[in-house]
């Protein structure tokens, strides 16, 4: 009661200004938005490997190369951000850049160190994915034109995507892309689940295209892969580390 009466002796026009500083103080700025994000998601944002100079100088080099990138395996996004960043840096920014990761805690296919598998789960979360997915959103349609993230197997995504990936720009229309610029092998890292992706992608990139390895040395048969599938597909090594190869297409 006494509270209603202060009220009413309130002049009109105070009660306006206090309302609209109250909506003021609600409605944040888009730059605003972007650095709560920024310092919100941060935190969470992360890679797990070594050698990423060899993906940075892989995006560098595909400039005039037609085609999506693609990275297999997101995790926190740290790799994906270097990705962004090196397309940034290189003034490439009318790309498609897609991302795949099921996560979902489901088993990981580490590899025995040869052709064999070697499954176990790890922490490759749902709680992960929403930690990551909406900063990498952000953080990357501030920057390119067109980034996708497929939170599939690399197996459902062959399957559901083999035609291509319907790619629309407010420019160009609508467009059926099924060609590769780059592909960063980080998903699963035993020898089938690494040599079916490469097939897959094998007759969808063209002259100049890049690969890039990622875990090379004790995951996998990465030797084998190279002598059975990479040399003979007409792909040349670029650089190579103790963690990443890259590899490019100098020949079909
Ligand atoms: C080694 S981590 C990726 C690290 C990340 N690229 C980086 O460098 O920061 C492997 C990721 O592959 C994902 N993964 C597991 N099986 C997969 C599959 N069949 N297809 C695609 N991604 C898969 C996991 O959920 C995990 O997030």
């Amino acid at each position: 009661m006494i509270l209603k009466f202060i009220k009413m002796l309130i002049p009109i026009s105070v009660k306006k200004y206090i309302k609209f500083q109250i909506k003021q103080y609600k409605d944040i700025s888009y730059e605003k938005y972007m650095k709560y994000t920024d310092s919100y998601y941060s935190k969470f944002i992360e890679t797990d490997s070594l050698n990423y100079e060899i993906l940075v100088n892989g995006v560098y080099e595909i400039k005039n190369v037609p085609g999506i990138v693609c990275e297999i395996g997101t995790r926190r996004g740290g790799s994906a951000k270097w990705i962004i960043d090196s397309l940034v840096g290189n003034d490439d920014l009318d790309r498609t850049f897609i991302t795949i990761d099921p996560y979902g805690n489901i088993e990981y296919n580490h590899g025995d160190g040869d052709v064999g598998p070697k499954k176990s789960v790890v922490d490759y979360t749902n709680k992960m994915r929403n930690e990551t997915i909406p900063y990498l959103y952000t953080y990357a349609l501030d920057k390119l034109n067109n980034f996708i993230f497929f939170n599939l197997e690399d197996t459902e995504f062959f399957e559901r995507y083999k035609d291509g990936i319907p790619v629309y720009s407010d420019e160009k229309g609508k467009k059926l892309v099924n060609e590769y610029s780059l592909v960063f092998f980080d998903g699963p890292h035993d020898y089938d689940s690494v040599y079916k992706e490469v097939v897959f992608f094998n007759e969808r990139t063209p002259i100049g295209a890049i690969y890039v390895f990622d875990d090379v040395s004790d995951n996998y048969n990465h030797n084998l892969l190279e002598n059975e599938i990479l040399l003979n597909f007409g792909w040349t090594m670029l650089e190579t580390s103790d963690r990443k190869i890259s590899y490019k297409k100098t020949g079909i």
